[in-house]
């Protein structure tokens, strides 16, 4: 059984997170812009296109872990196996959650994808907006325990990083 991550799983992985983390700050920010700033209906849009986007990846993410070959688990008392597992798992559903609602809300106040003429006046008060909002303070929260737990593996007790293909930061004790 192979210790790294296959190189279909390597290239989903950094390609989400990089949307996923540019989804995050760029969410907190346009939200905050007033009405009248230009770039705040640039950024709606791009925000939707890439979250609509993050969800077809994370589709292939899950079909990914079935039909891919996964690679042997990390060696760690039970807790961290457990932590480990569970923070995975909500990361999925917690995105599944932001894209759905993020789609939702766009659905219910009559926006069709692809959102090339979304505006941010088109936003109702339905349902799905305060779920994503809220969703999106769980995700951030998720998101920081899953890069402290990297880090605190990494530097540790192995190289994690590196069977997502990241290897120079190769760990000492791997
Ligand atoms: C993992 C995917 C996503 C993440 C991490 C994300 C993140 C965020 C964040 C942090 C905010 C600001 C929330 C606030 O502070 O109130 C936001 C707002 C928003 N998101 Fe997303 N989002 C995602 C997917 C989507 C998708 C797929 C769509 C639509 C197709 C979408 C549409 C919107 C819209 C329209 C707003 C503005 C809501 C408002 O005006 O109150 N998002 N998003």
């Amino acid at each position: 059984m192979s210790t790294n991550y296959n190189r279909v799983a390597q290239i989903l992985h950094w390609l989400s997170a990089l949307l996923i983390i540019g989804l995050a700050l760029g969410g907190l920010v346009m939200v905050r812009l007033a009405d009248s700033v230009a770039l705040k209906t640039t950024m709606y849009r791009t925000h939707a296109f890439m979250g609509t986007t993050v969800l077809l990846l994370t589709l292939a993410r899950i079909v990914w872990i079935f039909v891919g070959k996964r690679p042997s688990p990390l060696p760690m008392p039970r807790w961290e196996q457990l932590a480990f597992t569970w923070n995975h798992r909500l990361l999925y559903v917690i995105i599944l959650a932001m894209t759905f609602s993020g789609i939702g809300m766009l659905a219910l106040s009559g926006v069709s994808l692809p959102p090339t003429t979304l505006t941010p006046a088109d936003i109702q008060d339905v349902a799905p907006r305060a779920g994503h909002s809220l969703f999106s303070k769980v995700f951030i929260a998720l998101f920081i325990m899953h890069v402290a737990g990297v880090f605190y593996y990494q530097f540790s007790k192995g190289d994690t990083l590196g069977r997502m293909g990241v290897t120079w930061l190769r760990s000492k004790k791997a």
